[in-house]
C-alpha cells in the first residue's frame, strides 16, 4: 500500500506525518505540488514480461497523459529479482545510482505498474518520503530536491515520461542528506503507526 511518511529534514527521526490513507496523501502532497493520481492495473508483471507489452497495457492512459502534459517520450525501467551474486551485483549498482539528492530541469513523471519504490521529495525543510507502489502515477516538479531508493532487493516495473531527450539528466546537489534518512526497506519495516499530523 502506499506510505507517505514526512519529516523535518534536520531530524530523520521525528515523524510528523505517517499515513497510508490515499486521500491523506493526495491532498498532502497537492499542498506542496505534487501530484499523486492511480491508473487501474492492467494485469500482472513478471520478469518475462517485456516494455513493449507493458507500453501496450498502458497505450490509452499513456497516451492521454502525454497529450495533456506536453510529455513527448517514455519508456520502461524495470528489475526483477534473479539469483545470484551478479544480479545482486547489478542491483546494488542500480539503487546507488539513484540514492543521492538530485533534481531535474523537468517533471520527474513515473509510473508504476509492478512493485514497489520509494521517492524522497524535499520540500519546504521536510522530506516527504512517498513510497509507490504499483497503480502510483508520481509527478515531481522540475527543480525538486529529491532522491530514489528501490530498496535491497529491488523489484519494480515503472513507465517514465520525459518532455525531451535530456530530461532525465540529473543536478546533483552535493548534499548528502539521503545518507540520515531511513531506506525503504527500514520505512516499511517499521512498525510506527500512523503518525498525529503535524506538518501543519
Ligand atoms: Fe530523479
Amino acid at each position: 500500500m502506499t506510505l507517505l511518511q514526512v519529516m523535518p529534514e534536520d531530524d530523520p527521526t521525528r515523524i510528523l506525518l505517517r499515513t497510508r490513507e490515499p486521500e491523506r496523501i493526495a491532498t498532502s502532497l497537492a499542498d506542496c505540488s505534487v501530484a499523486l493520481r492511480h491508473w487501474p492495473l492492467r494485469g500482472s508483471i513478471a520478469a518475462g514480461t517485456t516494455a513493449g507489452d507493458v507500453l501496450a497495457r498502458y497505450r490509452p492512459e499513456i497516451d492521454d497523459l502525454c497529450a495533456r502534459e506536453g510529455l513527448a517520450l517514455v519508456d520502461v525501467a524495470q528489475l526483477h529479482p534473479e539469483p545470484g551474486a551478479e544480479w545482486a551485483t547489478r542491483a546494488a549498482t542500480a539503487r546507488k545510482a539513484f540514492l543521492e539528492e538530485h533534481r531535474h530541469a523537468e517533471d520527474e513523471v513515473r509510473f508504476f505498474a509492478h512493485g514497489t519504490g520509494c521517492f524522497y521529495l524535499h520540500l519546504d525543510a521536510r522530506i516527504h518520503a512517498v513510497v509507490c507502489e504499483a497503480g502510483d502515477l508520481l509527478s515531481v516538479p522540475a527543480g525538486t530536491r529529491h532522491w530514489f531508493d528501490m530498496g535491497p532487493r529491488p523489484e519494480f516495473t515503472a513507465i517514465r515520461f520525459f518532455e525531451r531527450e535530456d530530461g532525465w539528466v540529473g543536478d546533483f546537489t552535493g548534499d548528502p542528506i539521503a545518507g540520515r534518512f531511513p531506506r525503504l526497506d527500514a520505512l516499511l519495516a517499521t512498525d510506527a503507526t500512523d503518525a498525529t499530523d503535524a506538518t501543519k
